[in-house]
């Protein structure tokens, strides 16, 4: 049936994995734009995450060969409340796209310092977009609540994960598994959401 597939409108091998092992068992088959042959370019010109998923689901929707799918999108990032939500939705900008994680990372720390553990509160906050075949959107978002600690610590994951610390793990996002991240991550709770939207407006046109 042709609307159990979802074109994931990223070239992040990384983000279909993760959604292909949060929606495998809802009987979905989850392509990436390169195996759907899709090559559009995306102007994120939205001024939050959920618009700016909006927009990546609706531009690859509007393609000849997204025809026929559920185009889904996600945008994420870092909101650190001590810098008024900066990186936010620039997270992936901040600094410059190609400046080195490890220079984002220790900027965002030598910004906090003299800044005490119970102000150095931050999320990472995913929203995700989907298009279906007849035209509906749906959106969820969720958040993962942390800390940025005082250096980079673990090796996992990628982007600021080394920064973000965890208290109930008392680790940072870079030293869990990809399967322990999955479990609380942002991205993982908002793909866990969208899997119950898309259900739900299954059973309601089935009605
Ligand atoms: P995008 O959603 O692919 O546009 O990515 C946004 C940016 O937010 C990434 O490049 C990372 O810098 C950051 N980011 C989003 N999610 C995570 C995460 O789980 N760990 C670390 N950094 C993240």
């Amino acid at each position: 049936m042709s609307d159990k597939k979802i074109l994931f409108a990223t070239g992040n091998a990384g983000k279909v994995r993760e959604i292909r092992s949060i929606l495998a068992d809802a009987g979905y088959e989850i392509l990436s734009m390169k195996e759907a042959g899709v090559q559009t370019d995306i102007v994120e010109d939205g001024s939050t995450f959920t618009e700016n998923a909006l927009i990546k689901a609706r531009t690859v929707a509007g393609c000849p060969e997204a025809a026929g799918y559920i185009v889904m999108a996600d945008d994420s990032g870092l909101e650190v409340d001590a810098l008024g939500g900066e990186p936010g939705i620039y997270s992936a900008r901040y600094l410059g796209e190609d400046t080195p994680y490890s220079v984002k990372n220790a900027e965002i720390v030598r910004r906090l310092e003299g800044v005490p553990d119970e102000k150095r509160t931050a999320r990472f906050v995913c929203a995700i977009a989907a298009v279906l075949p007849d035209g509906e959107e749906l959106t969820t978002r969720a958040v993962i609540e942390g800390r940025i600690g005082y250096g980079e610590a673990g090796d996992n994951g990628f982007g600021y994960d080394p920064i973000f610390y965890v208290p109930e793990y008392g680790k940072t996002t870079a030293q869990l598994s990809e399967e322990e991240k999955n479990e609380i991550s942002h991205r993982g709770k908002a793909l866990r959401l969208m899997k119950e939207e898309l259900k739900r407006h299954e059973s309601d046109r089935c009605q």
